[in-house]
């Protein structure tokens, strides 16, 4: 799983320990749980960094010799589907040639998977006939079975875990939860960035998920940790940061990860040896100029008193009281009632999002860098009063 990239500031993936920034908190939590027999969720807003520890985190069990079985159920629609994925999952977590493997070859068989081979990436895939939502309960329960029978710690991680609320069959929960309960060996982690599902699947008391879990709530790298990690890197590399340099990636990101090592690796690639703050800048706008097109198309999808309100949210930065008189009037907003409404529709389409801090909760524009284009767009608000 680990390789050496060229440039040390990953956009996507995974490359080991060395180009993944802190987490350890989070990760010794992960770690201890999955060994313990507490199964966790993990939340956070999107790019946040969820799929990244669950990688480093693989990479870990891996290393402890532990099956790590790991899947993304963004693209699943269905029952049908989401047993596919789990499938698909053991079949690569598992070697072949050990006696699990060979029992699992046989017990595909047995279910009638059919194998084909992605047309992109040649792998070899599993698949199941079409038939009714009762032969994949019954599939999913024999897989766990199966798993419980190696009388050894297994590990299941599924990314994306909000998107089971999107099947047509409501009793995934329920069906996932019966099984996981009674298993002595295999422990989940759940990771989703859609709150509101996440909040519903699994803190509505009638829902059968609430309080199976323990709560992983992921928030940005404490700024400290993060400047070492891409001093250090920059430095690995022949470059030398300037103290101003680097507090203008971090403020301008808002430590946002995903945001931030694109910031990085776009100075790090075509940056100087001895980047500062102008240097900073100028890649801000390139990234910037360069969704513009992005943009615009985003405020064709909304109303103009959402683009207002977006704007507005933008220049604030964090907004914790939208409907409070001096915010409204600043920015020509309109009554209370209205902006309640477009707060709810920019939510609803994830193009703002709603955190705590130890302040309270607040909303903030969801893209960092349409948030940072808002603020400097010629279509933005007056500034912050
Ligand atoms: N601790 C880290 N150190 C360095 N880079 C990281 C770290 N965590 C994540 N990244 C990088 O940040 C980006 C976003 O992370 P990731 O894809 O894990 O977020 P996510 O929360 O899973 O997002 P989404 O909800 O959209 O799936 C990726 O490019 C990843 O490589
Ligand atoms: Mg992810």
């Amino acid at each position: 799983m680990a390789f050496k990239p060229n440039n040390p500031f990953l956009l996507t993936s995974y490359a080991g320990p060395e180009y993944f920034c802190d987490r350890e908190k989070e990760t010794d939590r992960l770690l201890n749980n999955l060994l313990n027999g507490v199964n966790t969720t993990l939340l956070s807003v999107r790019r946040m960094g969820k799929t990244g520890l669950l990688k480093h985190v693989s990479y870990h069990l891996r290393e402890q010799k532990v099956i790590c079985i790991y899947i993304d159920i963004y693209a699943t629609q269905n029952l049908r589907e989401f047993t596919i994925a789990l499938l698909n999952g053991i079949w690569e977590a598992v070697p072949s040639k050990s006696s699990f493997g060979k029992q699992f070859m046989a017990f595909i068989k047995n279910i009638r998977a059919i194998v084909s081979f992605d047309p992109v990436s040649g792998q070899p895939q599993l698949s199941l006939e079409m038939g009714n939502a009762k032969t994949y309960a019954h599939s999913l329960a024999t897989i766990f079975q199966l798993l419980e029978k190696q009388q050894q710690p297994l590990v299941v991680l599924i990314d994306e875990f909000q998107q089971i609320d999107a099947y047509p069959e409501k009793t995934v929960e329920a069906l996932l939860r019966t099984h996981i309960q009674q298993l002595q060996y295999t422990h989940f982690v759940f990771s989703g960035s859609n709150k509101h599902l996440l909040t519903s699947t699994f803190g509505d008391i009638k829902r059968p998920f609430y309080m199976s879990t323990q709560l992983v709530d992921l928030k940005p790298i404490e700024a400290e940790a993060y400047s070492t990690f891409i001093r250090r890197h920059f430095e690995a590399g022949g470059k030398q940061l300037s103290d101003d340099a680097l507090n203008e990636i971090l403020r301008f990101s808002k430590r946002h990860t995903y945001y931030t090592q694109a910031v990085c690796n776009r100075l790090y690639a075509q940056g100087p040896k001895k980047p500062e703050i102008t240097d900073v800048l100028k890649i801000g706008d390139q990234l910037l100029l360069e969704q513009e097109a992005v943009f615009f198309q985003y405020r064709q999808l909304l109303t103009p008193a959402q683009w207002r309100l977006l704007g507005a949210i933008a220049v604030e930065e964090k907004v914790y009281n939208p409907t409070a008189g001096q915010f409204l009037k600043h920015f020509e907003l309109g009554a209370a009632s209205a902006v309640q409404r477009s707060l709810a529709a920019l939510e609803q389409k994830e193009m703002i999002f709603k955190e705590n801090n130890d302040k309270g909760s607040f909303y903030q524009v969801y893209d960092c860098f349409l948030s940072r284009w808002l603020e400097k767009s010629t279509y933005s608000l007056p500034p912050a009063y």
